[in-house]
């Protein structure tokens, strides 16, 4: 009790930083520095806060406020926090926060030794822009991982302020966590880009492949948010039709399709642990047994 109201200072006005000080001054908060390494990332900071403190120097936007958010690329916050921490910058009781999916509280140590509050904010999305985070990070939910129960409840509540919902995240978990992140967006990102490049071999010039196969992508999720993921399969192996998955596995023994063959083989066989219990005992043996046997080729 008795704590001072909140003064944010953002270390990194990139993507998140800048959205997330713009939604904190939308929602009431005293965000009063901005910290960014170049004079054109401030500039463009500037259009989002205009009346913040904006400087290259973080340890002067960090003595100006107690409650720091590292939004710098994950490999530097360990770094920003050693230098903040070292010189002095951190008030009594402040808070220090990051907001890396990846990343522990150890990347914070400097500053737990300094005495501040330690925590990790980390919302399950992911913004191209800072008009995207903005729109986005309300109604995300964000991983809260703390060192103890009294910064557990002001953590929460600052992403309560960001519109977010905050969900518990012990430390230990947080690799697993950020794991099923990168399975969940990236790899299926990778994964479009695949079907992408099977698209254009077959005459879909440039961005036409991608925009063929985005109304059935968009499809695909809404199927997942209404029907959950055992619902949502469809295709030869939900289907039992091995016959064309035999096709498919032709096609791709074809030289120069190794690397879609691993994952189409990988994928396929995930998908039977799906589809198991609507397919006889035998197909689905059926089915395991040819995926195996062009798993080992
Ligand atoms: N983008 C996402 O989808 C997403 C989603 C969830 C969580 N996150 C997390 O959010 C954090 C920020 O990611 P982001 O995508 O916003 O990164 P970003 O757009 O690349 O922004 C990073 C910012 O950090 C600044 N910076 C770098 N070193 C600095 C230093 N020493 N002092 C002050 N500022 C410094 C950069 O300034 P300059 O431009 O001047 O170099 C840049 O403005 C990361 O921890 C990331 O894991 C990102």
């Amino acid at each position: 009790m008795g704590r001072k109201v909140d003064r944010f200072v953002i270390v990194g006005g990139g993507r998140v930083g800048t959205a997330v000080g713009y939604l904190l001054q939308q929602a009431g908060e005293e965000v009063v520095a901005i910290a960014c390494r170049s004079e054109e990332s401030l500039a463009k900071v500037r259009k989002y806060l205009p009346d913040a403190y904006l400087t290259t120097d973080a340890v002067k936007a960090a003595r100006r406020g107690n409650a720091i958010l590292i939004t710098t690329p994950d490999d530097l916050i360990a770094d920003v926090c050693l230098t903040l921490s070292s010189a002095g910058a951190l008030k009594k009781d402040s808070y220090m926060v990051h907001m890396s999916g990846a990343l522990g509280l150890d990347v914070l140590d400097a500053a737990r030794e300094a005495g501040a509050r330690t925590a990790s904010i980390h919302p399950l999305q992911t913004f191209a822009d800072v008009k995207g985070a903005v729109k986005k990070i309300p109604g995300s939910v964000f991983a809260v991982t703390v060192q103890d129960d009294r910064t557990r409840d002001w953590a929460e509540g600052l992403v309560r302020k960001l519109g977010g919902e905050p969900v518990p995240l012990a430390e230990e978990d947080k690799v697993l966590y950020h794991l099923g992140a990168v399975v969940a967006s990236n790899l299926l990102v990778a994964l479009e880009h695949a079907a992408e490049l099977v698209y254009q071999e077959i005459g879909f010039l440039g961005e036409r492949a991608l925009k063929a196969l985005l109304p059935l992508i968009e499809g695909t999720v809404e199927n997942l948010r209404r029907l959950g993921t055992q619902r949502a399969l469809t295709g030869p192996v939900a289907r039992g039709d091995i016959g064309v998955l035999r096709r498919h596995l032709e096609v791709l023994e074809e030289e120069g399709r190794e690397q879609l063959m691993g994952v189409y083989v990988s994928l396929s066989r995930y998908a039977l642990d799906l589809a198991e219990e609507g397919l006889s005992r035998s197909r689905a043996e059926e089915i395991a047994e040819l995926l195996e046997r062009y798993c080992r080729k």
